[in-house]
């Protein structure tokens, strides 16, 4: 298995361009399936997660090939629902293949997604959603198969605002006969790109501004369409958390405005300077780092959980206790043991991590069990005493295109 090496502590200096986000592009890959043409993504991540997707789409008959960092999609000869187990079972975001699937062919077949191990993560708001628009469902625990004679739109509420399940239901409105009307729909940025991605191929989809509420008028033809993959505010953030750890002047061009709100109200507390420019995001670090108190993940624009395990790395060089509460996943303090191994001293009850904080962290060999665990193990690793060799990258290979890449043009020893 591979691993990154990084160096030791060092301040970070030099300018990183952010990769096209991966929360973004699956789901979007996903509803090409709904545009019987050519969808083309430009600036789409070249990450495993995106190339699982790819392999899907393929197996079920779409012709999918890059051209540089723009990927083609071409769903007119989309033949089959039936999954791959090698794949679905390797990412979560296979299951919102979906709605998509059943608005064009009426029926799929699928193993429970696999994905990161950060705790349950049941799809039982996916398939009560799905039997609100007309899906029979029937769910052995090992695999799903579900059928539709035709999906209408109705009115769905979701018992909780889940990311996937809204854009599960959204893509399958799309081809559904009649108005949908979601409501408790997450209000995560990725939404808003999904939709944007099929407004730009001719579907009709109003968000109400006054609450999580969209509209979509459903049975309209789409047509192809080429599409921009924003930037990953996820991949900003991490390095955005790296930079608070390590110290340092770092740019993060093309940082996506305005979606990483609640991160960034955490680093100006923490004593970071912030400027934004037309090009991207300026992150300085240089005085003292200090503790912001308590903080909780939570649904957007809460702080985001996916920058829970990088955070815990700042809170680890800041003076003060922290304490880091996660509601979104129930089993997403993983990456604590390997940051004890490195001098973290973080301890772990219900869901909440207490942090001492300003611990010296020493370089260690640690293991990457998951996505976010181990991009924050490389951020420890420029705050450690001494080489840190972070086993498993291909775990951060899921999300991040080359973080190695990243971290040297960021001033990083990292390999
Ligand atoms: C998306 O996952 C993201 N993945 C996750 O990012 C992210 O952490 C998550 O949203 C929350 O923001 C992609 O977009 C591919 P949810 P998703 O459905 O859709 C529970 C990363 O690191 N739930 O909003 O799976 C669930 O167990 C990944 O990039 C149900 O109970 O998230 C969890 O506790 C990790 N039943 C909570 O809701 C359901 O049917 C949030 O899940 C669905 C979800």
């Amino acid at each position: 298995m591979e691993s990154v090496y990084i160096g030791g502590k060092t301040p970070l200096y030099g300018e990183v361009t952010i990769q096209g986000s991966k929360n973004a592009a699956l789901p979007i890959m996903a509803a090409a399936l709904l545009v019987p043409g050519v969808s083309v993504l430009k600036n789409c991540p070249r990450i495993a997660d995106v190339e699982y997707m790819c392999r899907i789409l393929t197996h079920i008959g779409c012709q999918v090939c890059w051209r540089g960092k723009d990927l083609e999609i071409d769903a007119s000869s989309l033949n089959t629902g039936q999954l791959p187990m090698e794949y679905v079972t390797r990412m979560r975001s296979s299951v919102m293949l979906m709605g998509p699937i059943l608005g064009r062919l009426g029926e799929v077949e699928l193993n429970h997604p696999g994905g990161c191990v950060i705790g349950d993560r049941p799809i039982d708001i996916h398939l009560k959603a799905l039997r609100r628009l007309g899906v029979c469902c029937e769910d052995d625990g090992v695999g799903l198969r579900a059928c539709s004679c035709g999906l209408c739109g109705t009115t769905i509420t979701l018992d909780f605002p889940s990311v996937g399940a809204t854009e599960n239901v959204v893509m399958a409105a799309v081809a559904a006969k009649g108005v949908t009307c979601l409501k408790n729909a997450a209000e995560e940025p990725e939404i808003k790109w999904l939709c944007a991605f099929l407004q730009a191929a001719g579907a009709e989809i109003r968000k109400v501004e006054n609450g999580n509420l969209l509209i979509i008028e459903g049975g309209r033809t789409l047509h192809p369409c080429c599409f921009e993959i924003p930037a990953d505010r996820i991949v900003a953030g991490t390095y955005l958390c790296a930079c608070l750890a390590a110290g340092g002047k770092i740019f993060l061009e093309r940082h996506p405005r305005g979606e990483n709100g609640a991160l960034r109200e955490i680093a100006l507390c923490m004593g970071a300077k912030l400027r934004d420019t037309d090009k991207g995001l300026w992150v300085e670090r240089t005085g003292e780092l200090i503790s912001p108190g308590m903080v909780e993940t939570g649904s957007y624009p809460g702080f985001p959980t996916d920058l829970q395990s990088p955070l815990l790395v700042a809170l680890s060089a800041a003076r003060g206790e922290s304490i880091l509460r996660e509601t979104i996943f129930n089993g997403r303090f993983r990456v604590v043991e390997e940051l004890n191994r490195m001098g973290a001293e973080i301890q772990v009850r219900g869901n909440a991590a207490y942090i001492p904080g300003r611990k010296k962290l020493t370089g260690a060999r640690v293991c990457a069990q998951e996505l976010r665990g181990g991009a924050a193990l490389v951020a420890a690793g420029l705050c450690a005493q001494g080489e840190t060799v972070v086993q498993n990258r291909h775990y951060i290979d899921r999300g991040y295109e080359d973080i190695c890449r990243d971290m040297r043009l960021l001033g990083a020893e990292c390999r």
